[in-house]
């Protein structure tokens, strides 16, 4: 299943301004996969499995959400997540900001360990931004301020914001033991509506040699000096040209054997593993580490 809108909320502009002049003042920290982001890449903890703020690794756990330091500082959010959602079954709750970069195509709990449809991933923008984009397998797409939205972490997914305007999101993750249906997250039923229509966004069709030259011409400058680059140029493409999600790690693993560089395709074939393959949890991949590391 793709990414759809299952709602929206009302929000208070002056009471979230408040709010977000605090959010500014949270210090951008270390995470888990920093590694796969470009830009300004920050997710703080509001409710988490430990109430600690700079726990911020998505796992599985068997209590209740505790709620954070930052949590009790931003108390309109508090209010709107009180007010609007309901906290059974709901494990972790993040705000989310990306400027003026991009989270590269991947999938999320392929380290965990129950039903990939039990987690039921929710994001709400708190703020609108014309060039902040999400992608998935199908499409892709603009989130706007207020609407509720499913998350599809389960397949390969993407973010983006090509501006340094601040995009900041709050993102629930609910965990359900059994059946459920999406307007159970709601504390008014009445905010539940999956008939609302998406910001699709209309990307440019390519040409039918596109892939095939552009695997020519960068196999000639791949290398470990511009791997990393190479693989964030690919990732962007999708988000304005009409190609499929996958497309970036499957280019990318053509120019690597075109290169004919046997550590630059072993790099290849690992990273497309681990983003949209099979990870174990806690396990970590660097673009940066090589087995032969460059040298002046
Ligand atoms: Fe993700």
């Amino acid at each position: 299943m793709s990414s759809y809108i299952i709602g929206k909320i009302d929000i208070d502009n002056d009471k979230l301004k408040k709010d977000l002049q605090i959010h500014d003042n949270f210090p951008k920290i270390a995470e888990e996969y920093d590694e796969f982001g470009t830009g300004f890449w920050q997710n703080c903890s509001l409710w988490n499995a430990t109430d600690n703020k700079n726990d911020t690794m998505y796992r599985d756990y068997d209590h209740a959400a505790q709620q954070t330091e930052y949590g009790k500082k931003l108390t309109y959010v508090d209010e709107l997540l009180k007010n609007n959602f309901k906290f059974d079954n709901l494990k972790m709750v993040r705000t989310r900001n990306l400027i003026d970069g991009m989270v590269i195509p991947h999938k999320d709990f392929v380290e965990l360990n129950k039903p990939k449809q039990q987690y039921f991933r929710v994001f709400v923008p708190l703020e609108d931004n014309e060039l902040a984009f999400h992608s998935d397998e199908e499409s892709v797409f603009k989130m706007r301020k207020g609407e509720v939205w499913f998350l599809d972490a389960a397949i390969i997914h993407a973010a983006v914001n090509f501006f340094n305007n601040s995009r900041i999101f709050l993102c629930l993750d609910y965990v359900f033991p059994g059946d459920y249906s999406p307007e159970d997250i709601f504390a008014n039923k009445s905010n539940y509506n999956p008939e609302l229509s998406p910001f699709i966004v209309s990307r440019q069709d390519v040409e039918a040699d596109f892939e095939e030259s552009v695997i020519k011409s960068l196999s000639k400058i791949i290398s470990q000096h511009t791997f990393k680059d190479i693989v964030f140029m690919l990732s962007k493409l999708h988000f304005y040209k009409n190609l499929p999600i996958t497309t970036c790690y499957d280019m990318l693993v053509s120019i690597a054997e075109a290169s004919q560089d046997e550590a630059v395709y072993e790099k290849a074939i690992a990273l497309r593993k681990y983003l949209i393959e099979k990870r174990d949890l806690r396990e970590r991949f660097s673009l940066a580490q090589w087995p032969t590391p460059l040298k002046a």
